[in-house]
């Protein structure tokens, strides 16, 4: 499948780089093998890492008019002049899959019409919230769940602005300078902080939810440029933490949709939501709530999202993967011996001197190092916990078995594992 790419910017680029770092998996699982066609870009001249310059053009005919072409994917961004070149693409009958929120929320409806018309499709998963499947989730999952709310964290600088200003009390402006120093809000943050990103990415999920074509325009929204230090302290003190939300509901045989800054009650599931992450919570009749998580922006996950629709667009022809036996990689089941993990080990002993040092000897010669320990005396024996750092099963099965045949453990020793930390 031979891919017309239109723009070669931060996505772009990222979604070059997968295409061919993931070649052999995507082709064992889809049975295709994906090639980069023609790529459109402003600057034919500049080069980018691992692009093939001669792939580059300024013209969109080279790309739209290549006869080998089977599919557009559009990260250029930007209504004018991608609304027609997507026009152009979907009349020829060419799939196309894009990450243009503003687009979408603006022409969306047309453009999916126009695209059932000549039979071909339009994807766009990664417009909202970039990694998180939450339009495949609505558009096929949940198609007949009668959602009834959607409410989402669906801009990552603003969330992150707002997590900071709440963790470390930073001011508005710190926050902001802080969020562009680490990528995660552009040299002009107006679209994100002003709330009009979050309205775009609500339009077109409420429109997939509600079965209504919602637009940009119909969106009322509010920005986080009037929130203080001391709203967000005054906030904590009454148990909340203010987010800036999308609230869509259905509402009295209609539906409303609305972008503003919001306190958010602290034992909400949103109100765990930090830093540049997304949410949304979907709420419905039939599976009350579902709340997906996960990064909303970034070059590399922004490309995972139009990657998934590019193959979503592959499985549905007739007798494709998708319909096909579950493809076998090869990959050895891994026996929990081989795996690792931090463990918690309560025992009962004796409580004599020396029997500390008699376990953490047999911890050391099991090869397990030992992160914290809690000691209780109870009567004449006492509660010993031990917490390790990360080991081998294989090493605390070991250590297990020595702490049995002690005369100073008096009964089976207790095991848990820790759930692994997650990476920050
Ligand atoms: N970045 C993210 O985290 C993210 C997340 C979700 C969705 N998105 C969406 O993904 C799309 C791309 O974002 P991005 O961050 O990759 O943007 P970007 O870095 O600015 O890249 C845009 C690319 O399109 C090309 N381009 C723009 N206008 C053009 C025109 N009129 N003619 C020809 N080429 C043109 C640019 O060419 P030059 O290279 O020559 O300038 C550049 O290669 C946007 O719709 C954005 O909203 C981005």
């Amino acid at each position: 499948m031979r891919i017309g790419l239109l723009g070669c910017g931060t996505v772009g680029q990222a979604f070059a780089r997968m295409i061919a770092e993931q070649g052999e998996t995507i082709t064992r699982a889809s049975g295709r093998r994906l090639a980069l066609g023609r790529i459109l870009v402003r600057d034919a001249v500049r080069t980018r890492d691992g692009i093939d310059p001669a792939l580059l053009t300024t013209d969109p005919q080279a790309v739209l008019g290549d006869p080998n072409v089977d599919l557009i994917v559009e990260v250029m961004g930007g209504i004018d002049p991608t609304s027609a070149l997507l026009r152009q693409a979907l009349e020829a009958g060419l799939p196309v899959v894009t990450a243009n929120k503003q687009l979408l929320s603006r022409h969306g409806a047309e453009l999916l019409e126009l695209a059932a018309a000549a039979g071909t499709e339009l994807r766009f998963e990664a417009s909202a919230c970039a990694a998180i499947p939450v339009i495949k989730v609505l558009r096929e999952s949940l198609l007949a769940a009668e959602i009834s709310a959607v409410t989402g964290i669906v801009n990552g600088t603003t969330n992150y602005i707002l997590t900071e200003m709440t963790r470390s009390g930073l001011s508005y402006a710190d926050a902001l300078r802080q969020a562009q120093q680490l990528g995660y809000a552009e040299a002009d943050p107006t679209e994100d902080v002003d709330g009009a990103d979050a309205a775009a990415k609500m339009a077109i999920l409420s429109s997939i939810a509600f079965h209504t074509n919602v637009r940009f325009d119909d969106v009322p929204y509010e920005g986080i440029g009037s929130i203080h230090a001391q709203d967000i302290e005054l906030a904590r003190d009454l148990g909340f933490v203010v987010k800036l939300l999308g609230v869509a509901r259905l509402a009295e045989g209609g539906i409303s949709v609305r972008v503003h800054p919001a306190l958010v009650p602290e034992r909400h599931r949103l109100a765990a939501v930090m830093g540049p992450d997304n949410a949304v919570l979907l709420e419905s009749g039939t599976v009350r709530e579902i709340m997906l998580v996960g990064p909303g922006a970034g070059g590399t996950e922004t490309a995972s999202a139009i990657l998934a629709d590019v193959l979503s667009i592959l499985g549905t022809a007739k007798g494709s993967f998708l319909q096909n036996a579950l493809v076998d990689a090869g990959r050895p089941l891994l026996g929990p011996e081989q795996t690792s993990s931090a463990f918690y080990v309560r025992l009962d002993v004796q409580d004599r001197p020396g029997v500390l040092a008699q376990i953490a000897t047999v911890f050391a010669d099991a090869g397990l190092s030992i992160r914290s320990v809690i000691q209780r005396g109870e009567g004449d024996g006492a509660q010993l916990v031990l917490v390790t750092h990360v080991g081998s099963e294989a090493r605390m099965t070991a250590a297990l078995a020595a702490m049995r045949i002690l005369d100073e453990v008096r009964d089976e020793p207790v095991l848990l594992r820790l759930l692994a930390e997650a990476a920050t």
